[in-house]
C-alpha cells in the first residue's frame, strides 16, 4: 500500500449513505443503500437503467429528502437540508441532462457558479466597493483557469448552446469546480462522448483527484471509463446494493453480471 492509500485509509468518511431510502409511492427508487466514501476516492455508481443511481445523487443534493435512512456529509446529516445550503457545505454535482445557462458563454456559466462561494456581500458588490471589483477579478481569472483544465480556453467566449454536446458536459464540470467542492458529483460525465473524448476526460478527472484534492462520486454507463478510473464501486440494481468492491471484483461478480444480463461488463 503507498503512503497516499494509507492516509486516505486513515482519513474520516467524507460522505455516509446509511440505509438510505426513498419511496415514490409503491416504488422504491433506493432502498436501504449504505456505502461510505472517504476523502480523495474515485468512487463508481453503477446499475442498469433505473437502478437508482440518479436518484442517489439526489438524496446527496437535497433534491429530495430520504425517506428514511440517514445522507452525511464528514458529521454532518444531509437530511432535509436545502441544495443550495449543501452546495455552500462542498458538494457539487453535474446533471445527467446537462443544465447550463445555454445563452450565457462558456465563461460566463463558470463565473455565475463561482460568484456562489463569493465573501463580499451583494450590497457591496452592488456598490463598486474595491474589495468586490478584487474578487469578481479573481472569480472571473480562477474560471478561465478552470476552462484551461478542462481543454476550453478556446471557447471561453462561445454560447453554451452552441457547443458540441463533449464539450458541453465538460464545461459543467467547470462550473461545478467554480464552487471549489470538496466532493464532486459526477452523472455520466462520458455519456454522448467517442473514445478519444472520454480517454481524455478519463484524465481530466483522474487529475481534479489528484492535483486539486477532489472526492469524486461518479455514475456512468462506459464500463471502460468506470473500470479504469474508479478505484472502488457501488452496483444498484432495483434501487438496491448488490455489489460493491474493486473493478476486478466487480467485473467477476455473478450478481453483476446478471444484472446487466450479457451486457460487457
Ligand atoms: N421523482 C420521481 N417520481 C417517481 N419516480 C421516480 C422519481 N425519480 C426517480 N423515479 C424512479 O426511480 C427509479 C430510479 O430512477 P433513477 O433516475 O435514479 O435511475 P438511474 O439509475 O439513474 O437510471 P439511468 O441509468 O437510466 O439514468 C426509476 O424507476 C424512476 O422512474
Ligand atoms: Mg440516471
Amino acid at each position: 500500500m503507498g503512503l497516499a492509500e494509507e492516509v486516505r485509509g486513515l482519513s474520516q468518511a467524507v460522505l455516509t449513505l446509511d440505509k438510505a431510502t426513498i419511496r415514490f409511492g409503491g416504488l422504491f427508487a433506493v432502498r436501504d443503500v449504505s456505502f461510505s466514501i472517504q476523502s480523495g476516492d474515485l468512487f463508481g455508481l453503477i446499475g442498469p437503467n433505473g437502478a437508482g443511481k440518479t436518484t442517489c445523487f439526489n438524496l446527496i443534493t437535497g433534491v429530495y429528502k430520504p425517506t428514511a435512512g440517514v445522507v452525511k456529509f464528514g458529521d454532518t446529516v444531509l437530511n432535509g437540508q436545502a441544495p443550495n445550503r449543501i452546495c455552500e457545505m462542498g458538494i457539487a454535482r453535474t446533471f445527467q441532462n446537462i443544465r447550463l445557462f445555454s445563452s450565457m458563454s462558456a465563461l460566463e456559466n463558470v463565473v455565475v457558479a463561482g460568484s456562489l462561494r463569493q465573501k463580499s456581500s451583494f450590497i457591496s458588490a452592488l456598490s463598486y466597493l474595491p474589495s468586490a471589483i478584487k474578487e469578481t477579478g479573481e472569480i472571473r481569472a480562477r474560471a478561465l483557469e478552470l476552462l484551461k483544465v478542462m481543454d476550453l480556453e478556446d471557447i471561453a467566449d462561445v454560447r453554451s448552446c452552441d457547443l458540441p454536446y463533449g464539450k458541453q458536459r465538460r464545461l459543467e464540470i467547470a462550473r461545478a469546480m467554480a464552487t471549489d467542492p470538496t466532493l464532486l458529483l459526477l452523472d455520466e460525465p462520458a455519456a454522448g462522448m467517442n473514445p478519444q473524448e472520454s480517454e481524455q476526460l478519463m484524465r481530466t478527472v483522474r487529475r481534479i483527484r489528484d492535483e486539486f484534492g477532489k472526492t469524486v462520486l461518479l455514475i456512468e454507463h462506459d464500463m471502460k471509463f468506470v473500470m479504469n478510473l474508479c478505484e472502488r464501486i457501488v452496483v444498484l440494481d432495483h434501487g438496491v446494493e448488490i455489489a460493491s468492491g474493486g473493478p476486478a471484483e466487480i467485473r467477476n461478480n455473478p450478481k453483476v453480471i446478471e444484472a446487466y444480463l450479457g451486457e460487457a461488463v
